[in-house]
């Protein structure tokens, strides 16, 4: 545990000002900033060069009376990734973190079957981005599971932990020598809790599945880091850590149920993969083993639905990660559950109703409204929970609608910054800032209705021409002046090249 001398005065300036507080606070050098994608959203390309079917491929090709596929062309970024660096290069940041679409190598979701012109494309897009020293940070799974696998049962099937492995082995051994940073899973919990907060995947079985997902995933991370560590490390001396989706959640007022409610929601939305690798006990949280073994014997259940980790399974698990990858956008309000949910059903369980202030700005996805002491808030209760782990911040973003004018978005990225560097003050160890998302992309079901870029893409032309947004040039400053000097705007919307080429 570590001394922390500013915690108190801070947290109440946090409370009382809303971080108004003169002195200026830097990044210090070596601090890392970069923006994401991920390979559905982006790639396009959806079957070209030998690609497989994944999950989203197939969900939105599954009616096309009610969808038309987003995914299909998406920003166009198996064919422009080298505008993708340009604009990289335009920004001047240091990482680049991507996903690889399991599909695009292994289309047939084993490792029996490599394609080779889909792990030639990762090749080029990784050197492109070495050349111009920029570091790449491979995201193995980005939700687009093989459908080969899904009809086997996803992540609910034991073996999907071997798939996994299978799958990552065949990462390393073709980028080790090229990417030091890696992240196996992201959002788990998003990947398990398919049915109720974030609707990302396609129906699964409420309350059971979610429980063995939860397990698989933590497994075949865990697995994965310990063949990094084994096999790799020692050679090619990168890191590996998992993505979590770590929104603040905080009683809306201050009753015991209340309070309560935040402590349930938490410990069940990100406690679950939190514990099981951070804490030094390890396993799934106590609440959570408690609670869902009480539901389940109240719903007739032989056993919990919650399945237990073995010793051997939590020694896995336990100390899995070189970093936490933190993945925060918003905070919520928790009071306890009005009731409704399917029973079984992880929501059931959880029975936490959420709420978002009136005052907070509204972004253009219904669930995202800033407030960004909620990182801060957020960092704290890591730091003091599971004593200070490394934290990379893997996304952090806005959704607004068309237009370069974003203004919002400008001044999120200014108050989420300054809200990282009072985390970082009272001690956080954070390595690095990933702006979600570089480009505007296929939100998910919500298609392309929601940008989340810091340039534009225009879906209407068959280039999907990329413009940097007003925020990209703010980014960009901040990146070159290493402080958040809010309300800076830019004269004109005019960006070039900032990051120098090396000689590989
Ligand atoms: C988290 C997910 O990782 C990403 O795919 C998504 O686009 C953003 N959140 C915004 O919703």
């Amino acid at each position: 545990m570590r001394v922390i001398l500013s915690t108190g005065i801070l947290s109440l300036l946090v409370a009382v000002s809303g971080f108004s507080d003169n002195s200026v606070r830097r990044f210090k050098d070596g601090f890392l900033f970069g923006t994401a994608s991920a390979a559905y959203q982006v790639e396009g390309a959806w079957n070209e060069d030998g690609k497989g079917q994944s999950v989203w491929d197939h969900h939105f090709h599954s009616d096309p009376e009610l969808w038309s596929a987003p995914g299909d062309v998406a920003s166009d970024s198996y064919h422009n990734y080298k505008r993708d660096v340009e604009m990289l290069r335009e920004l001047g940041v240091d990482v680049y973190r991507f996903s690889i679409s399991w599909t695009r190598v292994l289309p047939g979701g084993f490792s029996s079957m490599k394609n080779e012109p889909g792990l030639q494309y990762y090749d080029s897009l990784i050197d492109e981005l070495l050349k111009h020293n920029i570091q790449p940070m491979v995201t193995m799974y980005h939700f687009d599971l093989p459908m080969v696998l899904q009809h086997l049962g996803g992540w609910a099937n034991p073996y999907s932990i071997e798939w996994f492995e299978d799958y990552a082995r065949v990462l390393f051994d073709r980028y080790a020598s090229k990417v030091k940073y890696w992240i196996t899973i992201n959002q788990p919990n998003s990947v398990c809790e398919v049915e109720n907060f974030e609707n990302h995947l396609p129906k699964s079985t409420k309350g059971v599945m979610d429980y063995l997902c939860a397990k698989h995933v933590l497994l075949a991370h865990a697995r994965t880091y310990r063949m990094y560590e084994k096999e790799y490390k020692k050679k090619y001396g990168g890191s590996v850590g998992i993505s979590i989706s770590v929104n603040w959640a905080e009683p809306a007022t201050n009753t015991t149920e209340n309070v309560e409610a935040a402590e349930i929601y938490r410990e069940f939305t990100y406690g679950m993969y939190l514990n099981p690798i951070w804490s030094k006990s390890g396993d799934f949280p106590k609440l959570v083993k408690d609670r869902v073994a009480k539901k389940s014997k109240e719903q007739g259940f032989v056993r919990s639905r919650l399945p237990s980790l073995t010793k051997d399974d939590i020694k896995l698990i336990k100390g899995s990660a070189d970093f936490l990858g933190l993945n925060h956008y918003t905070t919520f309000l928790t009071s306890p559950s009005k009731g409704g949910h399917p029973v079984p059903s992880f929501a059931d369980d959880v029975s936490v109703d959420l709420t978002t202030k009136e005052e907070w700005k509204q972004s253009h996805s219904a669930w995202l409204k800033s407030a960004p002491y909620g990182l801060y808030k957020a960092c704290l209760h890591l730091n003091k929970r599971y004593d200070y782990p490394t934290i990379f911040i893997t996304e952090n973003g806005w959704s607004t609608d068309k237009g370069l004018q974003d203004p919002s978005r400008s001044e999120y990225i200014q108050q989420y910054l300054k809200a990282l560097l009072f985390a970082i003050e009272d001690g956080t160890e954070v390595l690095g800032y990933i702006y979600w998302s570089l480009m505007d992309n296929v939100e998910w079901m919500a298609g392309t209705s929601e940008r989340f870029g810091l340039y534009e893409v225009d879906f209407d032309s068959p280039e999907r021409t990329r413009t940097a947004r007003q925020s990209a040039l703010v980014y960009k400053r901040i990146i070159q002046k290493r402080v958040v000097e809010e309300g800076w705007k830019p004269n004109n919307l005019k960006i070039t090249v900032s990051k120098v080429k090396t000689e590989l």
